[in-house]
């Protein structure tokens, strides 16, 4: 079984081809565009302009795929024979402008190759990249810059039931999983995600974006107790919170400011500032893991999304979790960031549905 997986809920364009062999998940290509350099110069998404680059760059980065997984193959409406099974792309949730670009050309690929059309929660998506097995180069189709993993084996595929943690720009949820398609959602954010949170104090810090590697940068530098900042949520409760923390972060650099209008901190300053953010981020996300940990006694744990990247946050989750014995799962970098390859991953067990029935939805969850 191969699945082409198409993903562009927000300011990446991703396409990657995945086959299902003797249980095994293995990925032939996994291209990614992403405009974010371009967004940098805003300091967040501006959805129009992430919606006219997914426009640009959809069809391109497909056709880079397949001629990728399959050297002899070219992008043809009457490729009949393309050895593909079924197209997945990810129907929600994300920007609405992102989304209608995947889900329309899917709908049209499928048609015109003939091929089933499976609709994939990108929430899920980011959870299911713990379900690829074997290890790939990456390839940005603009930059041609590659990014080696060597990481996962059979052994290496989670087991029910686990318990799921997603950290994204969009969301920070704690899920229960005990199948494939059976989960409890156990809590969320009440405000900012986790992601939100670094890219929003980064925005502070004067810090280009996406912030949170940036701020990760930074703080390898910085003292941590030069700024304490409130770790949010100390209840027993499994919900997280993140608006509090950015106001303490502004309060913060505006004091540090003379000039309220122009804010010019050292770069002392900026680091000691980002090693307190991403210090604090981390506290609170891994004292609501150890918590969900010993409340549903779970023995293993899937870690999803773009902040899962930040590797501070995956040591961590480490080492608590071999304290309490637990298996942590952590997709590589490269596939914690949006990615076509994850949403490939979850269609395999997912079903197709009529491709007219297939509706973006921006507001998609897992409550
Ligand atoms: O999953 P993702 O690529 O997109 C969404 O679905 O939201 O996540 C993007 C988020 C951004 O907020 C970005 O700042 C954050 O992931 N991120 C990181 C790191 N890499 C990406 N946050 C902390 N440390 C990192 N290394
Ligand atoms: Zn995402």
């Amino acid at each position: 079984m191969i699945i082409l997986g198409i993903e562009t809920s927000c300011d990446e364009t991703a396409a990657a081809v995945l086959e299902q062999k003797t249980e095994r998940i293995q990925i032939l290509s996994n291209v990614v565009a992403s405009s974010a350099s371009l967004q940098t110069k805003y300091g967040g998404i501006i959805p129009e302009q992430a919606a006219r680059e997914q426009v640009k760059s959809i069809i391109p980065v497909i056709e880079e795929a397949l001629t990728q997984a399959f050297p002899n193959y070219s992008l043809q409406p009457t490729h009949y024979d393309l050895p593909i099974d079924a197209i997945a792309v990810t129907y929600g949730p994300g920007l609405i402008g992102s989304l209608l670009v995947g889900v329309e050309t899917a709908k049209v690929l499928a048609k015109i190759w003939n091929k089933p059309l499976i609709p994939v929660n990108h929430l899920l998506g980011h959870f299911w990249a713990n379900w690829i097995n074997n290890s790939i180069s990456i390839i940005d189709y603009r930059t041609s810059e590659r990014q080696h993993d060597k990481r996962l084996t059979i052994n290496d595929m989670p087991i029910f039931p686990c318990l799921g943690l997603l950290v994204s720009g969009g969301h920070t949820d704690l899920v229960l999983f005990t199948d494939h398609d059976k989960y409890q959602y156990l809590g969320g954010t009440r405000d900012d995600a986790a992601g939100e949170c670094f890219d929003k104090c980064a925005r502070l810090l004067n810090l280009p974006y996406p912030g949170g590697p940036e701020i990760s940068k930074l703080a390898q530098k910085g003292d941590p107790n030069k700024f304490k900042l409130p770790i949010p949520m100390q209840n027993k409760g499994l919900d997280f919170s993140y608006s509090g923390l950015k106001t303490s972060v502004s309060n913060i650099v505006h004091g540090l400011s003379e000039n309220k209008n122009n804010i010019r901190l050292t770069i002392n300053d900026k680091q000691n500032l980002a090693t307190s953010i991403e210090e604090t981020i981390i506290k609170s996300l891994v004292n609501k893991v150890v918590l969900a940990i010993q409340k549903y006694s779970v023995e293993q744990i899937i870690v999803a999304g773009g902040v899962a990247a930040n590797q501070k946050l995956t040591k961590e989750l480490g080492t608590r979790c071999k304290e309490l014995g637990v298996k942590l799962h952590v997709p590589p970098p490269y596939l914690c960031t949006d990615n076509g390859a994850m949403i490939a991953a979850r269609a395999f067990f997912e079903k197709p549905i009529d491709l007219l029935k297939v509706q973006a939805n921006p507001n998609l969850n897992l409550g």
